[in-house]
């Protein structure tokens, strides 16, 4: 296998891995506050908003987040210009996407973390005189932050991988880097086993930190 086209195509192999990082913390940023305002409308005893929250939820997670993507990019028109050479009409459609998908799966998270708290607390919090909404503030959420964060950082890792999806609409991120390389040097393998490799470099040290993290906040229990 020949590496050599490294030396002149590694640029596009590193504003590709810039991009995914990128697109990656915004998605994973504003995944959560969708996916906060989700989980609190499907635990609150509104009708309306649970069924909402729900209809949402399920609606996303049962169609395919290329479509979801297509359908963003291709029905909506964002006006074209660009920041730092990105290509806004993609990028800001592309990361939409990718944050309603998020939110969905973040929502889950959030309302698992919040629920896996024992029932006892809520109501020990409401008998020594805690409203519903302090009780949640200082006794629920402080523990249920426990649960949620080691499942948001597998979500993150999720979503790094699952940006190479929006190579498609042409987002010039790791995979579309790979695209162009292979189109330039007529040879689709070794590009693209760079790509993986980046991948894997990304995902696994990720795993890495969250794992350590997760173990200090095991210890600090
Ligand atoms: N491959 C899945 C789909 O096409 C996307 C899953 C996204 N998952 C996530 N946790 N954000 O629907």
């Amino acid at each position: 296998m020949d590496f050599s086209f490294l030396k002149d195509y590694s640029p596009y192999f590193i504003n590709g891995t810039i991009s995914t990082i990128v697109i990656a913390i915004l998605t994973v940023f504003l995944g959560v506050i969708i996916g906060t305002i989700l989980a609190l409308m499907k635990i609150s005893n509104k009708r309306i908003a649970k069924a909402i929250a729900s209809a949402y939820i399920e609606f996303i997670r049962g169609t395919p987040l290329l479509v979801q993507i297509s359908i963003i990019y291709y029905s909506i028109s964002f006006p074209k210009f660009t920041i730092l050479d990105i290509e806004m009409n993609r990028f800001i459609p592309g990361v939409i996407a990718m944050a309603i998908n998020s939110g969905a799966y973040v929502a889950e998270i959030i309302r698992a973390g919040i629920q896996a708290v024992d029932k006892g607390q809520m109501e020990a919090a409401r008998s020594i005189g805690f409203n519903s909404i302090q009780a949640m503030r200082y006794i629920i959420l402080p523990q249920a932050i426990r649960n949620i964060l080691p499942a948001l950082g597998n979500e993150f890792v999720v979503v790094i991988k699952e940006s190479s999806v929006l190579s498609v609409i042409g987002i010039v991120e790791l995979m579309r880097s790979a695209d162009i390389v292979k189109a330039a040097i007529y040879k689709p393998f070794a590009p693209l086993i760079v790509v993986a490799v980046i991948y894997f470099i990304l995902t696994f040290t990720l795993t890495r930190v969250l794992g350590f993290a997760e173990r200090r906040m095991r210890t600090s229990d």
